[in-house]
């Protein structure tokens, strides 16, 4: 390559400004020293490493339909991503959603903004799981969490479980707005009643367990009915403790069977069930639903951010919800496009919750639901379990940084992602992250947020307190 300066004048002959101008003879090889012209002299190199001037990565934009997420770093253009209308268009075929991260690295600002906010202005449907404590309450207060600033900001009150708490929400499992009493139904009281169970044992449920626990659900809701009320799970427990001559007369019991079969089948079961709805569960399903339970509104927000970490409440109440979230679905006339947003992705590992949702998420299609879980890294999520399957089939990845090697190969060799992504995805600054849509190359972006948006993301609250403490005990 050669830069043209200054051509050199060419020579007068004498005899005044009319006299004619001879142009001198170009030399050939003076012209290899540069006598003329300026040499820049050629620099040998290869594509790989030239690529790095990047010099023609004005490439066109992803699309220009959906919704705002930022930045597209290399080129600058914006971009946007909506999985109803890239499904749509056909650019990925599962409208379920994973967002991979280390702490601290925004997944939750992504979430809250993308999934959340601007979802809720094209009037679709959110329903948050928010389990994350955002900050302790201070005195006279209770603590809640990560979600709840956010929708008070939308006018709009979190539902809040807490065990014991006599102004926590209750959900009973066998309200028939919540689960179908059909069998067949993805979000059937006995397959709930299944999955608490299941996390009652902390084992499998047993055959004749299993026979036993729908013999006590048909009489409870066969006796309530009978007295007008609605069956709550205290009445299976009774009659999976104590059995009546009734039971044997419900749908489906061989002529053999008597009351003394299914004490036996159901005595440990009822025992253990009974112990988690009294202890465990206190509170948060032995009775009528609340009446703030509702997913007519645009956001729901359910604040689970008090309940204990360790423990079958969590995945059990999470696995209600996204029952409760199903029959909404199920029974709706006109698809309404709805994002449930999980920030604890690990629960689908297993247990109650990953059950539920597995059954759940093979037909979210057909009811516009999206399904968008958050996970820290993969090093906890075996490779043979159903939230592994979950994360490979999801129809977009966000890959926000990771700090451990590790982790980052795990997220490179699962996505097929070249190797060199390694160094990328352990060096992306905070806010910045990998898309990849489909089977569409990823995308490096930066999350954007207004104003607005950064405020009710901030969640450096606590690492950023100035509050103080004296040096000896307060007297
Ligand atoms: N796009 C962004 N631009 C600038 N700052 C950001 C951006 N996203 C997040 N942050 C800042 O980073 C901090 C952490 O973000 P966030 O809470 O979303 O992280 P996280 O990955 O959800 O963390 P954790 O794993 O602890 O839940 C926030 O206080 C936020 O202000
Ligand atoms: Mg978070």
């Amino acid at each position: 390559m050669s830069l043209l300066t200054k051509r050199k004048e060419p020579t007068r002959t004498s005899g005044g400004p009319r006299a004619r101008v001879e142009p001198r003879r170009r030399r050939k090889w003076l012209d290899r020293f540069g006598w003329y012209e300026l040499l820049a002299r050629g620099v040998r190199s290869s594509t790989r490493q030239v690529s790095g001037l990047f010099l023609g990565t004005s490439a066109a934009p992803t699309t220009y339909e959906g919704v705002l997420v930022g930045k597209e770093q290399h080129s600058g253009w914006p971009f946007f991503l909506d999985v109803f209308t890239a499904y749509e268009k056909k650019i990925l075929s599962s409208p379920n959603v994973a967002v991979i991260g280390a702490i601290g690295t925004g997944k939750s600002s992504f979430l809250k903004t993308w999934a959340v906010l601007r979802q809720l202005f094209l009037g679709r449907r959110v329903v948050v799981i928010d389990k994350k404590n955002q900050r302790r309450g201070r005195a006279g207060q209770v603590a809640e969490g990560e979600y709840a600033a956010l929708a008070r900001a939308l006018g709009i009150e979190p539902i809040r479980f807490a065990v014991g708490e006599a102004t926590s929400t209750k959900i009973n499992v066998l309200d028939p707005a919540l689960a179908s009493q059909h069998a067949d139904s993805g979000a059937s009281q006995m397959q709930l009643l299944r999955a608490i169970l299941l996390e009652a044992l902390g084992r499998p449920v047993a055959p004749l367990e299993g026979r036993a626990l729908a013999v006590a659900r048909e009489a409870a809701v066969a006796e309530a009915s009978a007295q007008a009320r609605v069956a709550d799970i205290r009445d299976v427990v009774r009659h999976m403790e104590d059995p009546q001559e009734a039971a044997l007369r419900t749908g489906g019991v061989p002529g053999w069977w008597t009351v003394n079969h299914l004490r036996q089948w159901g005595a440990e079961a009822g025992a253990e069930l009974g112990r988690l709805v009294r202890e465990d569960l206190k509170g948060l399903v032995d009775g009528p639903t609340s009446a703030d339970v509702s997913l007519t509104a645009g956001l729901t927000v359910f604040d689970i951010s008090a309940l204990p970490d360790d423990g079958p409440a969590v995945p059990i109440v999470m696995a209600i919800i996204s029952s409760w979230m199903r029959a909404v679905l199920d029974s709706q006339v006109q698809a309404v496009p709805t994002v449930s947003v999980v920030e604890e992705g690990w629960h689908l590992v297993s247990g109650s919750f990953a059950k539920v949702t597995q059954a759940n998420t093979k037909t979210s299609r057909g009811k516009a639901w999206s399904g968008v879980f958050a996970f820290h890294h993969l090093s906890d999520v075996p490779a043979d379990s159903a939230a592994i399957s979950a994360i490979k089939e999801a129809g977009v990845v966000v890959m926000y940084r990771q700090d451990k090697l590790d982790d980052a190969q795990r997220v490179v060799e699962l996505f097929n992602l070249p190797p060199a992504t390694v160094q990328t995805l352990m060096t992306l600054p905070q806010g910045a992250c990998l898309i990849k849509v489909g089977s569409q190359k990823p995308v490096l972006v930066t999350h954007l947020r207004s104003p607005w948006e950064a405020v009710l993301t901030d969640t450096d609250d606590a690492m950023t307190s100035t509050a103080t403490v004296g040096l000896h005990r307060a007297a």
